[in-house]
């Protein structure tokens, strides 16, 4: 076994596990409440019947799993602690493309499991710790996009560096690993491939040129030494979950893009005497991450103290043309952004569903004012709008309130750039890390996963906002996660009213036996922590991947490795799916255009998977099933 250590680090950071606690009523009281048995789904579908049928093992057996009303045509799995990756009877998988894997033919072999990639070959080959991903059509051609989040160094650069580049070209190379890939593939099951040297592949990084526009494109806030415009912003960072528009583009998430500055004005470890408004509720100051701020001024904050506006948004990339020039949309809000939901109001308004993953942050809603259908021109779709802020109350019902000059009492530019300010000043509900936001494609809801917060009803967030349990978030120091979903009023994704109850409490039964041990769906079986991804297929079926706790012990004993699950969302029941590699999450996933191959992202994997030696690689795999049967 590989040190695993060193895999210990993804940005989000999640609790370690906590001594069990004892029974305590009001929990139950609380989260009775929100779970509602009655809930708005009309009776006990939701966590009584689906959750007692779960329990007797009528999931255990092929035949079981597809008889009528369970919706799952595989028989779940157990959890697993090895180094390996395990799906379903009658299903395989194969790694598609690996951190270091070359994109172009230059770049064959560029990879060595003891040395990694070199700085020459850094920008050719495929990035690290992969995350959100989409596949698109293109004239025929599938095409994938993948956000490459962030990096390890201590496994990107020679070790004596022990984790910090030492020099312009390391820092270049760190760089180079992250962004987004567009890459060709072709094939079917295992015969899936990525197409080396395609026209349409692409690697866009640190570095490569953006423009903006919406309210903040061109203002005093983005304007820099470099670009006195404000209009020409380098770079993508920490690119996290995915999204895709209606006209088949692709939006990439800036998430902890505050990581990758630092100050050379003082001593590295503190802050410089005077940060701009704003600069620590974001949490920017102090020492660079992987002290970019040394080699490169645009991240050293006493020399451009602009360049983090420029960051925290969200980029629309066309994968069709790898010429385009992605395009920063700064009217959706600048937060650590996790995905971005597209849908459209009944009257054909485009509406963009958005997390802010923080402790105590806000979940967000943006709609156009223009309309849109197939072949009209999308011109201001994303430039041209409102943003809105969830509040949801205790009974269930909530609202979106809209963040403009006249609610806020901030200019137009100023609310966006601080949109958590703005989500302050209106009073919108601190949320439990609201990560990925999925859109029922069959029925008018979506739904959010919000993955654990150690400071809910303990500490305030990073703004000062108190966080008291209550709403979608009811366990204090809650470190299983929930998934919060909600109905727009006349079913319409327009509307500012809704209610909401939660689809799942996760929860450890074996442990707890109060709220702590989960909704009714919750079972020995089919346990997790920390529900992060979520992707719909197109029947309706929503697939749940976690970002947990993986050391199988204390609170978290026998949840095992990271997983994927399925969740019918009619029933309530959840059925897992798949076991990553220790230390690993899950996080990302598209299909193949005849829905035969399922495309998965494993993020930060431990020991050394999945070459069996040398550095772990993270990678996007391929799953199909025996039979060549769609899935998905
Ligand atoms: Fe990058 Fe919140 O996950
Ligand atoms: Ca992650
Ligand atoms: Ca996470
Ligand atoms: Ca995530």
């Amino acid at each position: 076994m590989a040190d695993h250590s060193l895999m210990d680090m993804s940005w989000d950071d999640f609790d370690e596990h906590r001594d069990p606690r004892p029974d305590n009523n009001e929990f139950d009281a609380i989260v009775d409440r929100a779970i509602s048995r009655r809930g708005f789904l009309g009776g006990a579908l939701a966590f009584g019947s689906g959750a007692a049928v779960f329990g007797t093992g009528l999931l255990s057996s092929t035949s079981a799993a597809r008889a009528e009303g369970t919706g799952f045509d595989f028989t779940p799995i157990d959890t697993a602690t090895d180094f390996d990756i395990h799906v379903p009877e009658g299903f395989q998988w194969k790694p598609l493309v690996r951190w270091g894997d070359a994109l172009w033919s230059e770049a064959e072999g560029a990879f060595s499991a003891d040395t990694g990639v070199s700085v020459d070959m850094s920008s050719k080959v495929f990035g690290e710790n992969t995350d959100g991903m989409e596949l698109f059509d293109v004239d025929g051609k599938q095409v994938i996009a993948v956000n490459s989040e962030y990096v390890n160094p201590k496994i990107n650069l020679p070790a004596d560096r022990e984790g910090t580049p030492k020099n312009a070209d390391e820092v270049r190379m760190l760089q180079n690993f992250q962004g987004v890939t567009v890459m060709e593939v072709a094939g079917s099951g295992a015969s899936f491939e990525v197409v080396k040297d395609s026209p349409l592949n692409r690697r866009i990084d640190h570095n490569t040129q953006m423009t903006m526009d919406g309210p903040v494109a061109g203002t005093d806030f983005v304007k820099t030494n470099t670009d006195p415009e404000g209009m020409s912003p380098k770079g993508t960072l920490n690119n996290c979950g995915s999204g895709r528009t209606l006209w088949g583009t692709y939006l990439t998430c800036e998430e902890n893009f505050n990581g990758y500055f630092g100050t050379t004005e003082v001593a590295q470890d503190q802050k410089p005497v005077e940060l701009p408004e704003g600069f620590s509720r974001y949490g920017i100051g102090g020492k660079g991450r992987y002290a970019y701020e040394v080699f490169d001024e645009r991240f050293d904050i006493s020399k451009e103290p602009n360049e983090p506006h420029r960051h925290g948004w969200i980029v629309e990339i066309d994968p069709a043309n790898p010429d385009s020039t992605p395009v920063k949309h700064t009217a959706l809000g600048r937060f650590k952004h996790e995905n971005a939901a597209m849908t459209q109001t009944a009257d054909g308004r485009i509406v963009v569903y958005m997390g802010d993953d923080e402790r105590g942050e806000f979940m967000y809603k943006y709609v156009s004012n223009g309309t849109w259908a197939e072949g009209q021109s999308t011109d201001g779709l994303l430039s041209d709008g409102t943003l809105y802020v969830a509040k949801f109350n205790d009974d269930m019902t909530g609202e979106w309130l809209a963040l403009t000059p006249e609610t806020t009492g901030m200019e137009i530019a100023d609310l966006l750039v601080h949109a958590r300010m703005a989500g302050s000043k209106v009073g919108a509900t601190t949320m439990d890390r609201p990560e990925w936001i999925a859109v029922n494609p069959v029925k008018v809801e979506a739904y959010c996963a919000l993955t654990n917060n150690k400071n809910r009803g303990v500490k305030p967030n990073a703004g000062g906002d108190e966080t008291p349990v209550g709403g979608p978030n009811p366990r204090e120091t809650n470190h299983y996660g929930q998934i919060v979903r909600w109905r727009p009023e006349r079913e319409d994704h327009g509307a500012a009213a809704f209610t909401w109850d939660l689809y799942v409490m996760a929860g450890n039964p074996t442990v707890y036996d109060n709220a702590y041990a989960g909704s009714d769906n919750v079972t020995p079986g089919n346990m997790f922590n920390s529900p992060d991804g979520m992707i719909f297929d197109s029947k309706g079926m929503l697939w749940i991947q976690t970002d947990g706790n993986y050391k199988n012990e204390g609170d978290f004993e026998g949840q095992g490795n990271n997983q994927m699950l399925v969740g019918n969302t009619e029933t309530g029941e959840i059925a897992r799916f798949m076991t990553g590699p220790y230390g690993c999450e899950i996080t990302g996933m598209c299909w193949s255009l005849d829905k035969k191959t399922a495309f998965v992202g494993i993020q930060h994997p431990g020991g050394s998977w999945p070459d069996g030696a040398g550095k772990p690689r993270s990678s996007v795999i391929a799953v199909w099933r025996e039979d060549g049967a769609a899935f998905g």
